[in-house]
């Protein structure tokens, strides 16, 4: 049993998928299929759809979301969307430091930081990933690896900071690939996610905040994740792309929920 509170979670990430069209057809299913569930349910979702469907899921159970902000108030950056700009289209909450982010666009813990910080100040709750790569962890330094990404993420950050997000961990080797992680093996994660942040921050931080896993969470392994004491929720790429998965997966979290 959690000894606290958290708030469970479940989160579709649709990276780079759906159109306008297929976006409306996906929260149209989705909806009266989540109304009663327990977890919280967000989409992030592709800018481009990001307006329409935050108007559609008004005063429902789902809040929308972006995949990604750049760090900056606005300005000469070609190609980039602000965290306001989020915000004014009805994005409640911002992904920031996916590993998709980090290894394919070269974003450094730094630039996260100043990216969570940016989300913060504006209002949009941001959810920062972190994650180790399959070398990293045959190699035994899955713990440095998330140390170093946890302290330089969140650096400058207070506790009180630390109420508006949510911490997602999620291997690399586990994204995309359907190897999941051990459910035990998730839990000694977020256990040391849990004690890093009491540590950093105080007992209040470890306690409270929402850690999610995500890495190629299915209808099949989504409940024992979730039965797992320090695993507040999930983070769901491939699986959240149809309805049917995602709804099975924020629906048999509901059964397998400790708190
Ligand atoms: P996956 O992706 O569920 O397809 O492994 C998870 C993610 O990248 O957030």
């Amino acid at each position: 049993m959690r000894s606290i509170k958290r708030t469970s979670l479940i989160v579709a990430n649709w990276k780079m998928y759906k159109t306008i069209e297929e976006a409306i057809r996906f929260v149209t299913e989705l909806i009266p299929l989540v109304e009663a569930s327990v977890p919280a349910v967000y989409l992030a979702v592709p800018f481009t759809v990001l307006h329409e469907i935050a108007i559609r899921c008004k005063s429902t159970k789902i809040a929308i979301g972006a995949q990604n902000m750049n760090e900056h108030e606005e300005g000469a950056f070609t190609g980039e969307i602000s965290g306001r700009m989020l915000k004014e289209a009805g994005a409640k909450f911002v992904i920031i430091g996916h590993s998709e982010r980090r290894q394919l666009y070269h974003e450094s813990n730094e630039l996260v930081n100043k990216k969570l910080k940016k989300a913060l100040e504006i209002g949009l709750k941001p959810i920062l990933c972190v994650g180790e790569t399959a070398a990293e962890r045959e190699k035994g330094d899955t713990i440095k690896v998330l140390t170093t990404q946890l302290r330089h993420s969140l650096a400058d950050l207070t506790s009180e900071a630390l109420d508006n997000l949510t911490l997602a961990y999620e291997p690399i080797w586990a994204i995309g690939t359907n190897q999941t992680a051990m459910p035990e093996t998730a839990q000694e994660i977020h256990h040391f996610c849990r004690r890093f942040l009491d540590h950093e921050w105080g007992t209040h931080a470890g306690q409270t905040t929402r850690i999610l896993y995500g890495g190629s969470v299915k209808p099949e392994n989504a409940g024992k994740l979730m039965e797992q004491k320090d695993i507040d929720g999930l983070l769901v790429g491939n699986a959240s792309l149809s309805v049917e998965s995602f709804e099975k997966i924020v629906n048999y979290s509901n059964q397998h929920l400790t708190i």
